[in-house]
């Protein structure tokens, strides 16, 4: 039975906007409801205003009143799976603390980390 944040990951990779990099990124967040929402990399021609799959997933969920989330996975197609950049590990952090993120590629091969093994010390409002 395929875990549907998974497919809901790779899904969203076919929407990637990456004419730049050609590398399709997609994201899944699943919420203590256990809705699902989705992204996929947009990139920019300025590159540096390009914006990650994870991001853009948090974003929709955060915009659409959603504050707590269980689980996350995000989908590439490499044979190394692709984890979150370090930007989107401190988003992720302020936005989802400790979840569980689950890596996968287009053969299905997955890996499973908590966030904190990802981003061991991060910074984060506790300290302001
Ligand atoms: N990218 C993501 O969307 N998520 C990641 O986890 C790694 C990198 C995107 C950004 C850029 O559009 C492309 O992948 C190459 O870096």
């Amino acid at each position: 039975m395929p875990d549907p944040l998974l497919s809901a990951a790779l899904a969203a990779r076919e929407n990637a906007f990456a004419p730049f990099s050609k590398f399709k990124v997609g994201a899944a967040i699943e919420d203590l409801d256990g809705h699902i929402h989705t992204g996929c990399n947009v990139e920019n021609a300025t590159y540096g205003l390009t914006v990650c799959a994870e991001r853009v997933a948090v974003f929709k969920a955060i915009s659409e009143g959603v504050r707590k989330f269980r689980r996350v996975a995000v989908a590439a197609d490499t044979n190394v799976l692709t984890p979150p950049c370090g930007a989107c590990r401190q988003i992720l952090w302020e936005f989802c603390g400790d979840v569980e993120i689950v890596l996968v590629n287009l053969h299905g091969k997955t890996e499973t980390y908590r966030l904190k093994e990802l981003f061991p010390k991060p910074f984060d409002v506790s300290y302001l």
